[in-house]
């Protein structure tokens, strides 16, 4: 689809903005305006992106240098308004756009939540970098989130064309990956992106990719975790929302339905024509990664497999899926701190749930486990890490506050209990 599709869109939503502020809601011109604009964005047929880094403005993956007349009004009032992001779903409609549009025009500064519109901040943590950096690296990441929502999409409704675009995507990833850590910048950076479904497709994408290459599997091999990783959660299609967002404790009923994503999407899965050929590890992944290293999690299967049964893909996966999850606003919690997201990658590695080296070579990707970090002993005493043995990063020598120097990998040694936040974090 064209270019001019979208930017025939945004001059009609442009209109719409111009329109309402000088006539009253209701009006013959304001609806006319609104029918237009929803007009082309089914012409247009997929959602729309817009995203503000302080002063650039990205619309999908383009960064557009001189704003046209026609909506520059409404794109000053949005950044005015402090939004980051605004996502506009193909499907919404002129009486969606109307309202959405009239939260704009009254200046409502509270981020917006229709069925298909969303608005919010991107909650950017940090910004070391030089503003060019961070836009060219947002702006990259935005462009492999518009295809990796296109991917999941056309899979959800079990078009296996969505297969070879998949791997098309992942592909670019991985060789992204190969050159740079740019993609890492936009996961660390944004923390409340509006559309956790795909922003948590692609994070855990990226992170296990990077996670894989790390681990020096072949690049085949790594191609098609991405690919597994991206898909990990199609399952949650068939959980409704309502119950995704809850915020607090849910009821067991409620928490059954949840728990029943992985087997909702390996079964999905499996009814894509050609998965099989395509990537057979697409379905075992969405299957098993929350099972667990240990077998703990769910879904549970009658008698405990026999140990490493498992995919090895499923709990490298899990370990990127944990992080993430982590390390992302949600409804019912703030993002954690790296530093609390590695605390609970290593007590979870050490109760067994996630597979030790995998976190263990995950967290050393992540820089976190580096010598010059302060850690608290499950012993109690607190200790700074002087130096981590090639190929056991959790076990590392530990100087103590007596100035004594502890092996962790010495038998009965205590182990890492907690990672102690440090404000030169550079963790990703
Ligand atoms: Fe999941
Ligand atoms: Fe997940």
């Amino acid at each position: 689809m064209g270019q001019d599709v979208l930017d025939y869109f945004l001059h009609a939503l442009g209109a719409l903005f111009r329109m309402r502020r000088i006539y009253p809601p209701g009006t013959k011109q304001v609806l006319q305006s609104a029918r237009q604009a929803s007009q082309k964005l089914t012409a247009w047929g997929r959602p729309v992106r817009i995203t503000f880094l302080g002063n650039d403005t990205i619309v999908e993956d383009r960064r557009i240098e001189n704003i046209p007349m026609s909506y520059r009004a409404l794109f000053q009032s949005l950044q005015q308004l402090g939004l980051e992001s605004v996502q506009i779903e193909a499907d919404a409609r002129e009486d969606e756009l109307t309202a959405w549009i009239e939260t704009v025009v009254s200046k409502e500064r509270l981020p917006y939540r229709g069925s298909k519109i969303v608005t919010g901040s991107l909650k950017l943590e940090r910004r070391a970098e030089p503003r060019s950096v961070l836009t060219r690296a947002v702006t990259g990441y935005l462009g492999f989130l518009a295809e990796a929502q296109e991917v999941l999409s056309d899979l959800e409704s079990r078009k296996s064309e969505g297969l070879v675009r998949a791997r098309e995507v992942v592909c670019a990833i991985v060789a992204r990956l190969a050159v740079g850590r740019e993609l890492f910048e936009p996961i660390r950076e944004m923390k409340n992106f509006d559309d956790y479904t795909f922003t948590h497709a692609l994070n855990v994408c990226v992170l296990s990719s990077a996670l894989a290459r790390a681990l020096r599997l072949s690049d085949e091999m790594v191609n098609t975790i991405a690919m597994a990783a991206l898909c990990h959660d199609l399952g949650k299609k068939e959980v409704p929302k309502e119950i995704l967002n809850h915020n607090g404790p849910l009821e067991p009923k409620k928490w059954l339905l949840i728990e029943r994503h992985p087997s909702c999407g390996a079964r999905l899965l499996l009814d894509i024509p050609g998965v099989e050929s395509a990537n057979p590890l697409l379905p075992v992944v969405a299957y098993q990664h929350h099972m667990g290293a240990d077998q703990s999690g769910y879904p549970k299967v009658q008698r405990h497999l026999p140990q490493h049964t498992l995919h090895f893909a499923s709990l490298l996966i899990a370990v990127a899926d944990v992080y993430d999850a982590l390390r992302t606003i949600r409804p019912y919690r703030q993002a954690l701190t790296v530093a609390k997201a590695a605390t609970i990658l290593i007590r979870d590695a050490l109760s067994g749930k996630l597979h030790k080296e995998y976190v263990s070579s995950f967290l050393l990707l992540l820089n976190v486990l580096a010598a010059g970090r302060r850690v608290v002993l499950s012993d109690g005493s607190c200790g700074m890490i002087v130096e981590t043995h090639t190929g056991y990063p959790l076990c590392p020598m530990v100087g103590d506050e007596h100035g004594r120097i502890r092996d962790l990998s010495a038998p009965s040694s205590p182990t890492i209990w907690e990672v102690v936040e440090d404000s030169t974090d550079d963790p990703q």
